[in-house]
């Protein structure tokens, strides 16, 4: 019997229970998510920008998919790829011929993990590596340093509606020359603390005891298979110095806090994401029990 053939189309909002189920067999089959964050809360309709999705379908049935988020500077690629269809390099040259990503902006493909099937197409098609995010991992037993706060800072945890507008500063200052964490909106941070996973009490916050500025943050995050499941993993989700408080050991004492709450609520390992070239981060997670555990890499198709 001859394969299907394949046709690709601007996915509408009919196709967004497919595109899930062919994100989640993806995930599956390569070990580790194929989508970010930020494209599963863009699909899920909670946050004030919408992607594009393309959906590859042979016959009838949906093989594949494309989100593409476009932003000023650049426009974002991930492939959902499952088992089955040869779908890829169609995808790709349908994003690269649409008209609503623009021709005159860098086109940036994510490849998630180890095991991602982008990699290859990306490889096989000679497209250039320009950023590794790294997944480190620690063993959430592991005994926590002592980190004390620097004179005159407090600690507290995050107030949703109180607290939003500072984190937000505090937060693009710090990731400033980060790409996508440095502009996160108002919206952005309103869909997490909207997620079931967000917890108040797992966020913190050090500011100025005398002027009450805030100064920096430590965002943990848990992960658990079923609602009400035991925790399969802690995330140092978020960590942020704003730059007049950097150097002064407070990122390592907020560290420090968040990995004694991940153990207390009981988070069997802790993973966080960090950039290759990200040099000030990479040394404050050096020397405290984190090991490389997978990788991300984004390569730039045009
Ligand atoms: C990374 C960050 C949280 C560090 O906070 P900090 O308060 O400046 O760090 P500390 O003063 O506690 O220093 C911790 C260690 O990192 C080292 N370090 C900090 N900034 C550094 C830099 N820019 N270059 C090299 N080393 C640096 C310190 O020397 C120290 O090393 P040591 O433990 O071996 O003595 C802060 O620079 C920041 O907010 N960066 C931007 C946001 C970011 O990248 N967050 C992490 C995302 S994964």
């Amino acid at each position: 019997m001859c394969p299907s053939p394949l046709t690709i189309q601007t996915a509408d909002a009919d196709d967004a229970a497919a595109v899930r189920a062919l994100a989640e067999q993806a995930t599956a089959e390569a070990g580790s998510p194929v989508l970010n964050e930020q494209s599963l809360i863009a699909l899920a309709g909670a946050t004030d920008t919408a992607p594009i999705v393309l959906i590859a379908r042979a016959g009838e049935a949906p093989v594949a998919a494309a989100v593409i988020e476009v932003a000023d500077a650049a426009s974002t690629l991930e492939l959902v790829l499952p088992d089955g269809a040869d779908a890829g390099p169609a995808l790709l040259d349908a994003v690269l011929a649409d008209d609503r990503v623009p021709a005159d902006r860098p086109v940036l493909l994510w490849a998630h993990g180890r095991g991602s099937r982008t990699a290859p197409l990306a490889e096989g098609r000679g497209y250039e590596a320009i950023r590794s995010l790294y997944v480190l991992r620690r063993p959430g037993s592991l005994a926590v340093e002592d980190a004390p706060l620097p004179p005159g800072v407090e600690l507290s945890t995050f107030r949703p509606g109180v607290d939003n507008a500072d984190w937000l500063a505090v937060n693009a200052a710090a990731f400033a020359t980060h790409a996508e964490q440095g502009r996160w909106s108002a919206a952005d941070l309103q869909a997490r603390i909207d997620e079931d996973w967000f917890d108040a009490a797992g966020f913190f916050l050090a500011r100025s005891s005398g002027s009450g500025e805030l100064l920096g943050f430590h965002w943990t995050k848990t992960e658990r298979a079923e609602p009400g499941g035991p925790i399969t993993v802690g995330e140092v989700y978020v960590i942020g110095i704003a730059p007049a408080a950097a150097g002064l050991r407070l990122g390592s004492a907020l560290l420090a806090v968040g990995l004694r709450h991940l153990q207390d609520v009981g988070a069997p390992v802790v993973d966080l994401y960090v950039d290759g070239d990200n040099t000030g981060a990479r040394a404050l997670y050096a020397n405290r029990g984190f090991a490389e555990h997978n990788l991300d890499v984004c390569y730039r198709i045009r």
